[in-house]
């Protein structure tokens, strides 16, 4: 017996990262998966873009759990094809009970007036827009099911503080906390859960980069994710510098499940205490 038998989950980014793990998890503990990636590159992004190959094995890993699984491929700013890929994922495996809107960008870092146009409005269409677009292509689908739905948007620590340098990102995630709120007094007629997870720094490509490295090592020419221990350390309360994927997708989980079925407009961190001890920044 799993904790989401019977269900059906949809995950945008699932092609590698967090978003891999929270499509394995789900799966292991019951649900049919529906994922999606843009498996190419976003143009302003500099770190190594996800592949299709990415997302077959997220595939191929779902089905070795003995799941369903249907994916599609489609960039999240690209309102129809989002909707016609969800809505053929919902018609083959049979409806919709979770969603996980976790697709997201972290462009190079620079002072809020250093910072590109294409930069600015790639990571707001992506990290903003893009959870829009995923809610919006699933509501119905959700409504469709009943009470009982959980819509689960990724945000960040950077969706409560001003990280200095990440103008965009910060802005794009506390955007995606209004987001949450507001969906959640919209969906609460239709006892649809509506929470958003904020991670603190995660293990992966996403940080594990040249360019987000220089967000904690402004001094260094080509600074590595090593080099940026000790400065990722000082931001938490407890002495460890980063979270790995499965800690996210255990809170994802939990949201999805029915142990949170009276939770809902919550914003859960998943920081290591960095909430509480960098408040002011
Ligand atoms: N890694 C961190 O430190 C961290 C911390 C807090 C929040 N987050 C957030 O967690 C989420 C997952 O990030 P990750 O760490 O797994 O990074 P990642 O780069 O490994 O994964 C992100 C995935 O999203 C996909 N994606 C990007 N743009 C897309 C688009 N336009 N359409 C569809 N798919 C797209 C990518 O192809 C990739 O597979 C993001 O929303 C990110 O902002 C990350």
């Amino acid at each position: 017996m799993g904790h989401l038998d019977g269900k059906i989950a949809f995950i945008t980014g699932a092609a590698r990262g967090q978003g891999r793990a929270h499509a394995l998890l789900l799966a292991e503990e019951g649900a049919d998966i529906i994922a999606t990636d843009i498996a190419a590159p976003v143009d302003t992004v500099r770190y190594p873009a996800s592949t299709p190959e990415d997302l077959a094995e997220t595939v191929k890993s779902v089905e070795a759990l003995d799941r369903r699984i249907y994916s599609f491929v489609a960039d999240v700013r690209d309102y129809n094809s989002l909707q016609a890929g969800l809505a053929d994922g919902v018609a083959e495996l049979g409806g919709l009970d979770i969603v996980v809107a976790n697709a997201g960008i972290c462009n190079d870092i620079a002072p809020s007036w250093e910072i590109g146009e294409s930069d600015w409005q790639a990571t707001l269409d992506v990290n903003l827009t893009g959870v829009w677009h995923t809610a919006k292509a699933a509501a119905k689908h959700l409504m469709d099911r009943g009470p009982g739905g959980s819509l689960i948007l990724i945000s960040s620590t950077s969706g409560f503080r001003g990280i200095p340098n990440l103008a965009p990102y910060n802005a794009a995630k506390h955007g995606v906390l209004g987001l949450a709120k507001t969906l959640a007094n919209e969906l609460a007629p239709y006892r649809i859960r509506v929470n958003s997870i904020h991670p603190a720094t995660v293990h992966t490509i996403m940080i594990d980069n040249e360019s987000t490295a220089r967000v904690f090592r402004p001094d260094l020419d080509n600074p590595t994710l090593d080099d940026s221990l000790d400065a990722l350390r000082k931001v938490n309360l407890w002495d460890t510098p980063y979270v790995q994927v499965e800690d996210i997708a255990n809170a994802a989980l939990f949201l999805a499940s029915d142990n949170s079925r009276y939770i809902t407009g919550a914003a859960l961190p998943v920081d290591l205490g960095m909430k509480e001890k960098y408040s002011g920044l």
